[in-house]
Parts: structure tokens; C-alpha cells; sequence
């Protein structure tokens, strides 16, 4: 029977939202950042790599709960000299997806600097996700499971799945699930909170939207 999905992906240029989230994708460069975030935003894939100069921008809308949740993709490059320049998106985003390769052990053995680097920039409250990526290149996989399995639970982090942005395996689910949890977490948040976006700074929305959700809500 077929699995009934509590979710339905909308047009990246889907016109109104109810809630935005900033996601910004790191990692070390060439382990599938970029084609992670077009498979799951535009469903291509292409077996050329173009390194990402900088920083490009996706959108992915998501209905869910009756709301629909844009989120806005951040794909940084994983190059080192332009590390300083990345640094400058992390302090707005609310979650951050750290990709590494299961073929490559030298990009799982950099996701101790890239959580210092997240840790020493980012808010407090940012939730991390932990993506092992080229899953369909088992034949030459150096990073197994487990050691993805365990680095999560070592770190506390959110969320943690291998994927292959090639076939497509769990790369809508990444950000269905980065999606659901921004969402939950902030309608918790929201609930414990009837002033919020006055008394706390709120890293989650921009402060006029969270006021202008509030006013809507209450008033
Ligand atoms: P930078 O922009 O330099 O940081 O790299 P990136 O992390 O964005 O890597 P990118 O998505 O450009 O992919 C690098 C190469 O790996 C490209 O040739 C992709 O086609 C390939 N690739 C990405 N994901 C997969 C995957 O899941 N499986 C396979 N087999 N190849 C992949
Ligand atoms: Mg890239």
C-alpha cells in the first residue's frame, strides 16, 4: 500500500507563506552540497561539478499542517578561502545541514571543525542536521553507517541520514524533516511565549513578521 505523505511540496515560486526558514547547507567542497539542494528543490541532478563560488540561493515551499513553510536554502561552498565569507550566513539561520561524503573519510573527519565553526557563529538555539551523502557509490564507501549513527548521537545533533542526491534517496526527506521540526519548535516556542518577538530575540523569523503573525493570531 502506499505510504499517505502529511506533506505536499508546492512550486519554488509558490507566492504567499505562512512561515520562512533560513537552512544553510555545509560541508566540505565536492561531497554533494549543491546537488543535494537542486535534486531536492528542482528534482535534476547533474554528474558535472561546478565548485559554488560564494553562496547560491534555493527555495523550497512545504505545506504541512495546513501552513505552508518556505524555506530558504543557503548552498555555501565548501572551498577554504572562502570560509570567512560563508561565516556571515550562519548568525541567521535556523538550522544548518552539514553534508559529508560516505566515500570520502576525509570530509566526515572535517565535521568537528565545521561544528566549531557553526559553534563559534551561529545562534545558540540552531539545529544541526547530519547528512552522509553518494550512497549509491556503496562499492566505495570509507565512512560507515554507524559512524554517522554514533557522531549524531556524540554531538546531540538533530537529525542524522545517508542519502544520494543521484537517485534521489531521502533528499526531499531532508528538508521535509528540516521543515517540520523548524516549524514544531517554533509553534512550541510560540505557545510558551504570548509576547514573543518582544521579550526574546528571535532568531527564527525576522522580528516584523513574527509581530505581524502575533497581531494576526491575537487581535
Ligand atoms: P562545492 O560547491 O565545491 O563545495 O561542492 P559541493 O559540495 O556543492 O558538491 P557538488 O554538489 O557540486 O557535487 C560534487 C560532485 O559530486 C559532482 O560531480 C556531482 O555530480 C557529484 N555528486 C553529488 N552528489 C552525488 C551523489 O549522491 N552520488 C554520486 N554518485 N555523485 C554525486
Ligand atoms: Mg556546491
Amino acid at each position: 500500500m502506499a505510504e499517505t505523505k502529511d506533506y505536499e511540496l508546492l512550486g519554488e515560486d509558490f507566492p504567499t507563506y505562512d512561515y520562512s526558514f533560513k537552512v544553510i547547507v555545509i560541508g566540505n567542497s565536492g561531497v554533494g552540497k549543491s546537488s543535494l539542494s537542486i535534486r531536492a528543490a528542482r528534482h535534476t541532478f547533474a554528474e558535472n561539478y561546478f565548485a559554488t563560488v560564494g553562496v547560491e540561493f534555493f527555495t523550497m515551499n512545504i505545506k504541512y499542517d495546513n501552513k505552508v513553510i518556505k524555506l530558504q536554502i543557503w548552498d555555501t561552498c565548501g572551498q577554504e578561502i572562502y570560509r570567512s565569507l560563508i561565516s556571515n550566513f550562519y548568525r541567521n539561520s535556523s538550522l544548518a545541514i552539514i553534508v559529508f561524503s560516505i566515500t570520502d573519510h576525509a570530509s566526515f573527519d572535517s565535521i568537528d571543525q565545521w561544528l566549531k565553526e557553526l559553534k563559534s557563529n551561529s545562534s545558540p538555539d540552531i539545529k544541526i542536521f547530519l547528512i552522509g551523502n553518494k550512497i549509491d557509490l556503496e562499492s566505495q564507501r570509507a565512512v560507515s553507517y554507524e559512524q554517522g549513527q554514533n557522531l549524531k548521537n556524540d554531538y546531540n545533533l538533530d537529525y542524522f541520514v545517508e542519502s544520494s542526491a543521484k537517485d534521489g534517496k531521502n533528499t526531499e526527506a531532508i528538508f521535509v524533516e528540516a521543515a517540520k521540526i523548524l516549524y514544531n519548535d517554533y509553534i512550541k516556542y510560540k505557545i510558551g511565549n504570548p509576547l514573543l518577538g518582544r521579550s526574546k530575540p528571535n532568531t527564527k523569523l525576522k522580528k516584523e513578521e513574527t509581530e505581524e503573525k502575533v497581531k494576526k493570531k491575537c487581535c
